[in-house]
């Protein structure tokens, strides 16, 4: 059986689809690997490997040893704390592409997913129904490394035909496992405080609306993507991916529909500005048609399965 190599299995989206994939193909075809050790949960699922993406020589190494075909490269820094760390925001997410990019130019991978963001877009996007191509100016490093990355993987299709699959991710909610320092991590976050019975102080504005997405979605979407086949796949830059959208006005009303006495206030942070640059909804219409994409969960389904899962995870 083919392997598959997870790259930042630790992370919110690599801890699910390193779970996902391993309950689906068996836990030894799926080799998780991050520059850290995850969750007691994660190490004892399956093997492990620790390693840095940036590293080239290190990253061939493990993928010889165990024979992989396919790389998930999940390894990134998300855009909040990228705007802190420009620089190495840049390094980190650039090179690790460049890594992956090359090891499949060079035929020792077959199959590459690469996960880009709706951070591609900015201010002067159509903030509405954004299309599939449109605008693209980002003005965040986050979004400027996304963009680039997106030419490079469609470069590297047509240039020396690899096979590269990518989406762009709207912002993921799910509580297994905590976010990764991203402008929708208040969506997340208000659960916590929800359940806790604490008053919750939203980092962007209550008018703010922004895609997003429940985890299981996007690693459907994930696994959609990488099982079809290839003549269906017209994008190899990166597919939009829209979800729902809704504002923290909104998420906070749809909450206490189940819990009355919750309350939130408002008290925006530097993460407001890349929020406001970024759509408000993105149509996915192109996915739908080339791969069958299909969102499942909505606002009051995310809701009632983000309150019963924080709850069971604090108790
Ligand atoms: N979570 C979201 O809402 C979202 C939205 C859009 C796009 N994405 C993209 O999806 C991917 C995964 O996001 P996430 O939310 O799981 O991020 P995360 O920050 O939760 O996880 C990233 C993982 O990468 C690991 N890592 C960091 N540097 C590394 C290195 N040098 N070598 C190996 N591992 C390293 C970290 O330890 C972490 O476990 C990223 O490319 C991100 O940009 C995420």
């Amino acid at each position: 059986m083919a392997k598959t190599l997870i790259v930042g299995a630790c992370g919110q989206i690599g801890s699910e689809l390193t779970a996902t994939l391993r309950q689906k193909h068996g836990k030894d075809t799926i080799i998780a690997s991050d520059i850290r050790e995850g969750s007691a949960e994660l190490m004892a699922s399956g093997p492990f490997e620790v390693l840095d993406a940036t590293n080239f020589a290190q990253l061939q190494d493990v993928i010889m040893h165990y024979d992989i075909d396919t790389v998930y490269m999940m390894a990134a820094m998300l855009s909040g704390t990228a705007e802190k760390f420009p620089m190495k925001a840049w390094e980190l997410n650039m090179n690790s592409l460049f890594n992956v990019l090359n090891l499949a130019k060079e035929q020792k991978i077959k199959h590459l997913f690469w996960p880009s963001s709706i951070a591609v877009f900015g201010p002067t996007t159509p903030k509405l129904d954004t299309p599939q191509q449109t605008i693209m100016e980002p003005s965040t490093v986050y979004g400027i490394s996304k963009q680039t990355g997106e030419r490079w993987c469609e470069y590297y299709y047509k240039r020396y035909g690899v096979d590269v699959r990518s989406i762009r991710y709207p912002g993921l909610i799910s509580y297994k496992t905590p976010p990764g320092g991203g402008t929708t991590d208040y969506a997340i976050e208000i659960f916590h405080s929800a359940v806790k019975g604490e008053v919750y102080t939203s980092f962007l504005n209550e008018d703010t609306a922004l895609p997003m997405m429940y985890m299981d979605d996007a690693i459907k979407a994930t696994i959609e993507l990488m099982e079809a086949d290839g003549d269906k796949i017209n994008v190899r830059s990166s597919y939009n991916l829209g979800g729902i959208s809704f504002t923290p006005h909104e998420l906070s009303e749809a909450i206490k529909l189940k819990v009355s006495e919750f309350k939130i206030n408002y008290k925006p942070d530097f993460r407001q500005a890349i929020a406001d640059s970024w759509p408000s909804s993105i149509d996915d219409s192109v996915a739908q048609k080339d791969w069958n994409w299909e969102h499942k969960y909505d606002l009051k389904t995310l809701v009632d399965v983000m309150l019963k899962g924080v709850e069971e995870s604090i108790s």
